[in-house]
């Protein structure tokens, strides 16, 4: 397997192009269900997640082109036309792999009447639940049952009537297929307490494009108004507001600045709250983001909650820059139960940090030193490469396969901004 060798301290400066946001493209996919016409998304991130997803339309009898991009640019541009399905069936071991296959049951209900998805099970982070996504979907009509690890799906005969739910917490998931479902019900839904993420909104954005009618975009309250059936469209990725704000906190850590080109500050509020707390300078330029160590990183007590709060996909990568702050942080993850796999892999380099449940304590220290350390889940990665580029010494870090779900050609942007960075394979 494929592993990174980072040598710090190399301070970064230089730019960055900010790829598709894996966080949208993971929804958008999906829509090419809702529709018999070509779908065609651009800004697509190359990562193994999407990549998946390809795979998982494809078994469905979804026609998948990538067009128009050469080897060395970021991102692609595909064109998806479900024409006529072939199966309604996502099965384990392609579940299994991507827990955002679940996202096929609320389109392939809508388009098909039916759809039978394997439980995606848990991940390094949490047990991951999917009982909102059941219950949003019995709220719009359908019939739900469980069985041999699978969930079936069926709307009544005609189509799901539309209905009304209120989310007890908010579940950007369950928000996404209770979205694709509506679109093409025969009524009306109102969802209360709905997600809000950006990526939430790309999705209404694009299901609009398509004909779709949707009042409240951006909002915790939102309406659709289903109709008989959508067209095709084409449309453009949002910016990956994880992904900018992981480069801004590596620049950082170096003493170092970077211009992130696509980054949109509206998508970012409270990443770059974050960041101007930690001492850094941010500054929204023409075509991006400006990001600037600017003296000492101060240390940041904050809890992750939903948008437009501080992002739990970015609480490792903060947690790392904080590692190297004047000062204590305390970070208080409210969103998964077991979102802190990177403390014990940071304080093997020398961090100091202390988890009590779900509050970690970072007590900055003067250095951090380079070691073999080991991913365990997308993020947690991310955490240790920042941590990698401020260390002294080596810094191999292994099992990149979580990396590559999330972070298009890491090694290359980061060695655009002057990073000591090598992948090498086999280990
Ligand atoms: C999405 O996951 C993202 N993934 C996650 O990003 C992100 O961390 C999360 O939203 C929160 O922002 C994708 O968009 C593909 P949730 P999702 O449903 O939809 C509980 C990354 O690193 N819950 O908003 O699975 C759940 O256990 C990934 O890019 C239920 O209890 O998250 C969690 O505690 C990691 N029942 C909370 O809600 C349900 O049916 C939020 O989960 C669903 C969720």
């Amino acid at each position: 397997m494929d592993k990174i060798i980072i040598r710090g301290t190399a301070r970064l400066s230089g730019t960055v192009p900010v790829s598709g946001a894996k966080n949208s493209a993971l929804t958008l996919l999906p829509c090419a269900l809702l529709t018999d016409e070509p779908l065609t998304l651009r800004n697509l991130p190359r990562l193994a997640d999407v990549d998946g997803f390809q795979h998982l339309l494809n078994q469905f009898g979804v026609s998948t082109a990538i067009a128009g991009t050469r080897p060395e640019d970021f991102g692609r541009v595909m064109t998806l036309t479900a024409t006529r399905l072939t199966s309604t069936v996502a099965p384990y071991e392609l579940v299994r792999k991507m827990r955002a296959s679940i996202l096929v049951l609320g389109p392939m209900l809508a388009r098909a009447g039916e759809a039978t998805v394997s439980l995606p099970g848990g991940c390094a982070i949490g047990n991951r639940p999917i009982d909102l996504h059941l219950k949003v979907l019995e709220a719009l009509g359908a019939e739900i049952e469980l069985a041999a690890g699978y969930v079936r799906a069926r709307a009544p005969d005609g189509g799901l009537p539309g209905g009304r739910y209120s989310f007890p917490v908010v579940s950007v998931g369950a928000t996404e297929n209770a979205l694709m479902a509506a679109v093409l019900a025969k009524g009306k839904t109102t969802l209360h307490n709905a997600a809000r993420e950006p990526e939430i909104v790309d999705l209404c954005n694009l299901l609009v494009a398509m004909g779709a009618q949707i009042e409240g975009i951006g909002t915790s309250d939102v309406t659709i108004h289903g109709v008989p059936r959508l067209h095709g469209a084409t449309y453009q990725v949002m910016p990956d507001r994880i992904e900018a704000g992981s480069y801004a906190c590596a620049a950082v850590i170096t003493g170092g600045e970077v211009m992130l080109t696509g980054a949109r500050i509206a998508e970012m509020e409270a990443t770059v709250q974050a960041l101007r707390d930690a001492g850094a300078h941010v500054e929204p330029r023409p075509g991006g983001l400006f990001v600037a160590a600017d003296g000492p990183i101060r240390p940041v007590t904050l809890s992750t909650a939903p948008y437009p709060g501080f992002a739990t996909d970015m609480q490792a990568q903060l947690m790392a820059l904080l590692t190297r702050a004047e000062g204590t942080s305390v970070l208080t993850e409210t969103i998964f139960e077991n979102r802190y796999m990177h403390v014990p892999e940071l304080n093997r380099m020398g961090a100091h940090i202390e988890t009590k449940g779900r509050t970690a304590i970072v007590h900055g220290v003067p250095k951090l030193t380079g070691a073999e350390v080991m991913a365990t889940d997308l993020r947690a990665s991310m955490s240790l490469v920042i941590a990698g580029l401020a260390a002294e010494g080596e810094t191999q870090v292994h099992r990149l396969y979580h990396l590559d779900r999330g972070y298009e050609r890491l090694e290359e942007k980061l060695a655009l901004l002057g990073a000591d960075i090598e992948r090498v394979g086999g280990d």
